[in-house]
């Protein structure tokens, strides 16, 4: 069945402010006027679906960094997903933004480890952002949304 709108996912754990700004920037990139034929879907990290997934022609993942790690809301979400989804959505698009104090690594591998087991293609680097988010942070955020909308755009 063909379809003339796409549809983005983003999943998200915001806990603050300032994940807020992260993740206003993400979803404005994501429904910028200069990419047609792409609708957005949000989902909070404790309430997204398989269902959502498969619906999903890419998908976001938003989370702040957490001792180390993902946030467990995200954590959640894959152990939610990942075998109904496991057949199911390999070479889905995605991308990943995460906010920490000081140090963001174990978030982003973390992630990159399950979404490689899921078979997700990666399409933009990691935004990655610590501290207050500046302009370059904010832009690298909303850079991140428009490409993975560019790249699941029909148009
Ligand atoms: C329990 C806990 C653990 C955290 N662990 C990390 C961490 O490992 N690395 C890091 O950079 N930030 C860490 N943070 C900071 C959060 O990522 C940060 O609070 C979140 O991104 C929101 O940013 P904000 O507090 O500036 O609004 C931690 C925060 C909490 C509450």
């Amino acid at each position: 069945m063909s379809r003339d709108v796409r549809r983005l996912l983003i999943v998200h754990h915001t806990t603050s402010p300032t994940l807020r700004e992260l993740f206003e920037a993400v979803r404005e990139g994501a429904t910028t006027d200069e990419v047609e034929g792409v609708e957005v879907v949000t989902r909070a990290a404790l309430a997204a679906t398989a269902v959502d997934v498969f619906e999903a022609d890419g998908i976001i993942l938003g989370t702040p960094a957490n001792i180390g790690y993902m946030s467990g809301a995200l954590k959640h979400f894959f152990d939610t997903v990942y075998y109904p989804c496991l057949e199911e959505t390999r070479r889905l698009p995605y991308a990943l933004y995460v906010h920490g104090n000081n140090d963001t690594t174990g978030a982003v591998r973390a992630v990159e480890s399950i979404a490689t087991g899921l078979g997700w293609e990666r399409v933009q680097r990691p935004a990655t952002v610590t501290g207050a988010p500046g302009k370059d942070a904010l832009e690298a955020c909303w850079e991140l949304g428009a490409t993975v909308a560019a790249t699941i755009s029909p148009v």
